[in-house]
């Protein structure tokens, strides 16, 4: 009789810890059309102050021009282009990702993201668990954040869906674990994507790679996998060259 309230105990523990053992994670949400994730996301941006691409192709405050513009060595600082902005349309991010084969187990770096938008329907459209943003702008970096914070009180981030924003160089980002990158390089220099190419190869777990009208400079890590005419915001009827890498077999 004595040993009754020890052995419930033992069996409420049994029972605890079966329970958190078999605790199955919530499931990811479904992922969204395009369409609707555009949609979405425009909302999210409508109600953000300064957000809008015209905005963005306003200019950003001059430390931050010369921040971006010294980030690119000396081909950046005499170009002096940071003040350029764009994004791939909606439907060409669609492209893209599908292009890409953007899937459940890889993760998705934007090295440049500016306000977020293709990172965000990138997260909202495909099984994508995690996705990684990195821009330098600290005015851009700050309407990615606070779209995030939307999409979190609207419900659509969550445990399955991981959205990392990083206010930092490219140049010198983590790498770790990412598999696919996006990089709107029209103004890229070639200094900073060797630079990249060569941390991305090193990285290891890099599987592809599209960029938006400037392709890496020849370099042995990774080769062209071929191209795609797709729309963009500065060339809505055209539209402008994506490039898409893979590793180089063997290396
Ligand atoms: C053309 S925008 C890309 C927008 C975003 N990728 C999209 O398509 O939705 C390029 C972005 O790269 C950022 N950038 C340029 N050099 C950078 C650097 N060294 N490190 C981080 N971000 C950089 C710029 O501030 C700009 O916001």
């Amino acid at each position: 009789m004595r040993q009754r309230p020890a052995r419930l105990m033992i069996v409420a523990a049994l029972v605890l810890g079966l329970g958190s053992a078999c605790r199955v994670p919530a499931p990811a949400p479904a992922p969204l059309s395009w369409r609707v994730a555009a949609a979405h996301l425009e909302d999210v941006f409508a109600d953000i102050p300064g957000s809008s691409i015209d905005d963005f192709r306003a200019g950003v405050p001059e430390a931050e021009r010369h921040l971006i513009n010294a980030s690119h060595g000396a081909e950046g600082i005499s170009l002096d282009k940071a003040h350029i902005y764009g994004e791939p349309s909606p439907a060409a991010t669609d492209a893209i990702l599908r292009r890409l084969g953007a899937g459940r187990g890889d993760v998705l770096f934007d090295l440049g993201c500016g306000r977020g938008f293709f990172l965000m329907q990138a997260l909202l459209t495909t099984p994508l668990p995690k996705v990684v943003g990195v821009e330098l702008a600290g005015s851009r970096a700050a309407v990615a954040r606070a779209a995030r914070d939307r999409l979190r009180a609207g419900g659509l981030l969550g445990p399955g869906r991981v959205l990392e924003l990083r206010e930092e160089d490219l140049a010198r980002t983590d790498l770790t674990g990412c598999t696919l990158v996006f990089m709107d390089s029209v103004f890229f220099s070639d200094e900073l994507l060797t630079t990249v190419a060569r941390r991305l190869h090193e990285a290891g777990t890099v599987r592809g790679l599209a960029m938006i009208q400037k392709g890496l400079p020849p370099n042995p890590w990774f080769e062209l996998a071929g191209t795609e005419r797709l729309k963009m915001s500065w060339s809505p009827r055209f539209g402008t060259d994506v490039l898409f890498y893979r590793p180089v077999r063997g290396r």
